[in-house]
C-alpha cells in the first residue's frame, strides 16, 4: 500500500444542487474568496461550468492548477470494470482537467450502466422517459475498487476513496485494497455525528470529509427536512455564536473541523462564500463542542434507504 499523502483542504467548496446558469460564475467567484478545494460530482450535472469556472480562475492567475483540491465522483451507474475509466475520463474532459486530486465512489451502490448519448448524468433511474424505476446492476465494490486503483496507477488520479460506507464496507475494503484509500466522505453535522464511523476511518489513516455539514438547510428545498431541523436554531449554537461574535453557521462548520474532519458547504450566495471559509480565527471551548456533539439524534437527511422508495418505488437501505 502506498502512502496516504496529501492533506485534503480542511474546507472545501460543494457543488451539489448549485444550478448550471450560476455554476461557472459560482466556482470562478468561490477560488476568488479563496476556496482551494472544490467538491464536485458527475451526478450534479454541473462539471462542464464547473470545468469553466476553473479554467477561468486559473487563466486569470488568481491560483495555479497545483494550488487547487479538485475532488470528483464516480456515479453509480459506472460501477462496472469497463465503465470506471471512461466514466472518469468524462469527468476529467468537462471539468478541463488532466488529472483528479481525488477519486471518490459516490454510494455503495450499483445501478445498471447508461450510455453517455443516452443520458448524461443519468441519475437514479435508468430510462427518463419511463416511470421512475432504479434498475440494480450485480457488481461487487470490489470489482470497482480494483478499477479505481488502475486510475491511481495510471496517475490519472492523485488518490482514491469512498462515500457513504458504513463501518462494515470499510473493514471490506481495507481487507482488498492494494492501494490506499485516502478518504471516506459521509454525511455529518450536529444531528448525525457517526463518531464510531469516524473514529474507525481515523484508525484506518483515512481523512474524513463530512458533508452537509450544515444539516437541515440543504435538504429543505427537497422536503426532506423540515426548518425546526436547522441546527442554526439550536440555543447552544446561538449562544456560542454570540459568544464568538460570529454566525451560528460559522459555529457549525467550525465544530466540523474543529472535530478533525474536513467539510464541504455549498452555497449560491457569494456573501456565505467568505463567511463560511471564516473559521480559523476563533475557537469552541471544550464545553461547546461537547455541548454541539450532544445534539446528536442521528438524523440522517441523505438517506437512499428512504428516499429510492419514495421517489422510484425502491427500497434500498445501505446504513443499516
Ligand atoms: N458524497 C455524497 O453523497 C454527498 C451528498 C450530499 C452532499 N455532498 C457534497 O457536500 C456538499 C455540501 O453539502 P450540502 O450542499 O448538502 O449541504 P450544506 O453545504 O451543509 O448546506 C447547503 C445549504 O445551506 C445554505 N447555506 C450555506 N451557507 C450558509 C450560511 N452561511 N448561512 C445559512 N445558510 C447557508 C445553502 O443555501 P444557499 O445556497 O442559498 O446559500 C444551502 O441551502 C455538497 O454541495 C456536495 O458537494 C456529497
Amino acid at each position: 500500500m502506498s502512502a496516504n499523502a496529501a492533506t485534503i483542504p480542511s474546507v472545501g467548496f460543494g457543488l451539489w444542487k448549485v444550478p448550471n446558469e450560476i455554476c461557472a460564475d459560482t466556482v470562478y467567484e468561490a477560488i476568488k474568496a479563496g476556496y482551494r478545494h472544490i467538491d464536485s460530482a458527475s451526478d450534479y450535472g454541473n462539471e462542464k461550468e464547473t470545468g469553466e469556472g476553473i479554467a477561468r480562475a486559473i487563466k486569470e492567475g488568481i491560483c495555479t492548477r497545483e494550488e487547487l483540491w479538485v475532488t470528483s465522483k464516480l456515479w453509480n451507474t459506472y460501477h462496472a470494470k469497463e465503465h470506471v475509466k471512461p466514466a472518469l475520463m468524462r469527468t476529467l474532459e468537462d471539468l478541463q482537467l488532466d488529472y483528479l486530486d481525488l477519486y471518490l465512489i459516490h454510494f455503495p451502490i450499483a445501478q445498471a450502466f447508461v450510455p453517455f448519448e443516452d443520458n448524461y448524468p443519468p441519475g437514479w433511474t435508468v430510462d427518463p422517459a419511463a416511470a421512475p424505476k432504479m434498475t440494480l446492476a450485480k457488481v461487487p465494490l470490489h470489482e470497482t475498487w480494483t478499477a479505481m486503483e488502475s486510475l491511481a496507477d495510471e496517475k490519472l488520479v492523485n488518490h482514491i476513496g469512498v462515500c457513504n460506507y458504513n463501518t462494515g464496507l470499510l473493514h471490506d475494503l481495507m481487507n482488498y485494497a492494494t492501494v490506499k484509500p485516502h478518504s471516506l466522505q459521509i454525511e455529518s453535522h450536529p444531528y448525525l455525528t457517526q463518531e464510531r464511523l469516524i473514529r474507525l476511518a481515523k484508525q484506518y489513516d483515512l481523512q474524513v470529509t463530512a458533508f452537509s455539514p450544515l444539516g437541515a438547510l440543504s435538504y429543505l428545498e427537497l422536503d426532506m427536512a423540515g426548518q425546526q431541523e436547522s441546527t442554526l436554531e439550536q440555543p447552544v449554537v446561538k449562544a456560542a455564536a454570540a459568544r464568538l461574535g460570529k454566525t451560528p453557521a460559522q459555529v457549525v462548520l467550525r465544530w466540523g473541523i474543529q472535530r478533525g474532519c474536513s467539510i464541504i458547504p455549498k452555497t449560491s450566495k457569494p456573501e456565505r462564500m467568505k463567511e463560511n471559509l471564516s473559521l480559523f480565527d476563533f475557537e469552541l471551548t471544550q464545553a461547546e463542542m461537547e455541548a454541539i456533539s450532544a445534539l446528536n439524534q442521528n438524523r440522517r437527511f441523505n438517506d437512499p434507504g428512504h428516499f429510492c422508495e419514495a421517489a422510484f418505488g425502491t427500497f434500498y437501505p445501505i446504513y443499516d
